[in-house]
């Protein structure tokens, strides 16, 4: 199954919840929702409170919201977004000392763990601790804003996480990739083995019909 991820990182923060819903209504079932505390990433976006609002919608369509959290500390924050209604909780391996403990403190909480790799963050940095994700991020953007223009790079990085994930026989571990897909670039990464691309901009476009931006990356899709 590959989901389309839309973040909401650029969408119309004044009608929130139209957004998100017209996003369900267009077939959607993904929601991905970027938490940045302006320490960990040079920007700040929102918290739990946020997400507490925007996952009643996402039951209504029983859509899957995953939170990653580009922020310092993340063990310190992790109960709040399990609280909020959060399934996937995906921490970058580059802010966590104690990462497999931070995994497993996820996992106890009854959600999956997901963690996010930086651009020049090697995948050895999760080998270890993979068996126990439920997510791997691969970011084809340094962290931080929506509308950045993907590393060309990230497809064989994604290819060969995608052989580390199947040489280990670890079916169940999505594969996301995130930042700078479009409509030119969405089966690219789907070919090179990711299950889950978050798409921002490219669905989130100013003056665009929302209906009208995911069909076209459905479209991209389907060729
Ligand atoms: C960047 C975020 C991405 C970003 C995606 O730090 O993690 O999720 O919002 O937006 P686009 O698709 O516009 O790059
Ligand atoms: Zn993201």
């Amino acid at each position: 199954m590959f989901h389309i991820a839309p973040s909401i990182l650029t969408a119309d923060f004044a009608r929130l919840g139209e957004e998100v819903t017209d996003a369900f209504e267009a077939g959607i079932r993904w929601l991905h929702l970027d938490v940045m505390d302006g320490r960990f990433v040079p920007n700040m976006s929102f918290g739990p409170m946020l997400v507490r609002s925007l996952s009643p919608i996402a039951a209504r369509y029983e859509a899957i919201v995953d939170a990653h959290l580009m922020i310092a500390d993340p063990d310190n924050y992790v109960e709040d977004f399990a609280a909020a209604g959060c399934d996937y909780i995906t921490v970058h391996a580059e802010a966590c000392t104690h990462l497999h403990r931070t995994v497993q403190h996820i996992r106890s909480l009854g959600k999956r763990p997901g963690v996010a790799l930086n651009p020049a963050t090697p995948l050895s940095a999760v080998e270890e601790v993979l068996p126990d994700l439920s997510l791997l991020l691969i970011m084809s953007v340094n962290p931080g804003f929506g509308g950045q223009k993907f590393i060309p790079a990230s497809l064989d990085k994604l290819a060969r996480a995608r052989r580390m994930i199947d040489e280990r026989g670890l079916s169940d571990v999505v594969l996301q990739v995130d930042g700078g897909v479009n409509k030119s670039l969405i089966a690219a990464v789907r070919d090179a083995g990711a299950t889950s691309a978050v798409t921002g901009s490219a669905v989130y476009a100013p003056g665009r019909s929302r209906a009208e931006t995911i069909a076209e990356l459905q479209q991209a899709l389907a060729k």
